[in-house]
């Protein structure tokens, strides 16, 4: 169990925030990277054209340990959306095949899906809320040999309902299909393995459990797909673009791996050190320990607010991370807006009461949610 990490964020003891699924605060380590940066670009002549290669190298070796993949395997992206389209643009599908989804998924993770059905004649197959939120077995129901594409989370970004990736991505790759995923909802807190989980595709944006900035995220490409299209055609990922100076000796080339997939500007002097300085905490904390103590502070939570009719999916359904609490009748209207009177922030997404905590809560936030909680409910 990690100890309360408060002190290295900057949230005034008034502020009772459980809301990492919405946008995660930066640390205060980030916060002064990305003050720093802003400072370089103030000052161009301390930007060396290496600077240009070097933090973005760091970033993507960092996110690679993270998943436990390659540096030559991650490409550096603005948005979930943008991997997603990468994803989208590089899989081959016919006519009749199946793209498999969630019910209610985010819609980052949908709409790159539907426009390509559109464009191919393939099919989008929604995978209905199962009655008893196990999703992985309806997924493992729905795959056949029609389905080309499963287009997934590794939780539910609503209420945390947690999927087997591993069991589905041996489904799926013994149909021939392929697996596309959107973590943002879950890296940084829940630990990933792609060499367990074989994922084509996994992208994910920083800004909320990679407690990194907006606009920014990582995406892993798997091998087989790193001579592919990328979705736009910038300059710095191609071959030999270190030099400035031959930059108009134009190449077919690109630098090696999922490099080829980098946004154009991917050297961002403001965000880049910002994501930089995140990820070395998320990898010194360790992500495994990180989920073990959020599954703690949010089972605490869950058991308080059971008294008052407060319920959560059952524990080995759902990702310690990840709190969607629901009520018999539903939930009183405002509650949102009456918990932010009281300076609690907490998300509602559909019918679902959504808490998640980060290592900055400690016991005396937990105590005011739940006391706010008894007293509206
Ligand atoms: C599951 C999920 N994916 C992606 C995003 C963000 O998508 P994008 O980076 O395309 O804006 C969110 C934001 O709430 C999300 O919950």
């Amino acid at each position: 169990m990690i100890p309360c990490q408060r002190h290295l964020f900057d949230i005034p003891e008034t502020i009772a925030y459980f809301n990492c699924g919405y946008m995660s605060p930066l640390l205060k380590s980030a916060r002064a990277a990305g003050h720093q940066g802003v400072d370089r670009k103030s000052a161009p002549w301390t930007v060396a054209p290496g600077d240009f290669f070097t933090e973005s190298e760091t970033a993507r070796s960092l996110f690679a340990r993270l998943i436990n993949a390659s540096a030559d395997d991650i490409a550096i992206v603005p948005s979930a959306s943008y991997g997603l389209a990468i994803a989208a643009r590089n899989i081959p599908i016919k006519p009749g095949q199946k793209i498999l989804m969630l019910d209610e998924q985010f819609p980052s993770n949908v709409y790159c899906w539907t426009e390509l059905a559109k464009e191919t004649g393939a099919m989008i197959v929604t995978v209905p809320t199962p009655a008893d939120h196990d999703w992985t077995s309806a997924v493992l129901a729905t795959i056949d040999e029609k389905v080309a594409i499963a287009a997934l989370p590794h939780n539910h970004w609503t209420d945390g309902a947690l999927l087997d990736l591993e069991a589905i991505g041996g489904k799926l790759r013994s149909f021939g299909a392929k697996l596309v995923l959107d973590v943002t909802q879950s890296l940084g807190a829940l630990p990933l393995d792609v060499a367990r989980i074989k994922p084509d595709f996994l992208v994910t944006a920083c800004y909320k459990w990679m407690l990194g900035p907006y606009s920014l995220g990582f995406m892993y490409v798997a091998p087989e797909y790193h001579a592919g299209a990328p979705l736009e055609y910038n300059w710095l990922n191609r071959e030999g673009s270190e030099d400035f100076a031959a930059l108009v000796d134009y190449v077919d080339d690109y630098q090696p791996g999922a490099r080829r997939f980098d946004m154009g500007e991917r050297a961002n002097f403001a965000l880049m050190p910002v994501a930089i300085a995140a990820l070395e905490q998320l990898l010194d904390w360790g992500v495994a320990d990180i989920q073990e103590t959020l599954k703690h502070k949010t089972k605490t939570i869950a058991e308080r607010c059971a008294e008052f009719g407060l319920m959560p999916l059952p524990d080995h359904l759902r990702a310690g991370h990840f709190l969607g609490l629901r009520r018999a009748g539903g939930l009183p209207k405002n509650l949102r807006e009456t918990l932010l009177a009281e300076n609690i922030y907490i998300s509602i997404r559909g019918s679902s009461l959504r808490v998640t905590p980060h290592l900055f809560n400690n016991e005396a936030d937990s105590d005011r949610l739940t006391a706010a909680l008894s007293r509206h409910l």
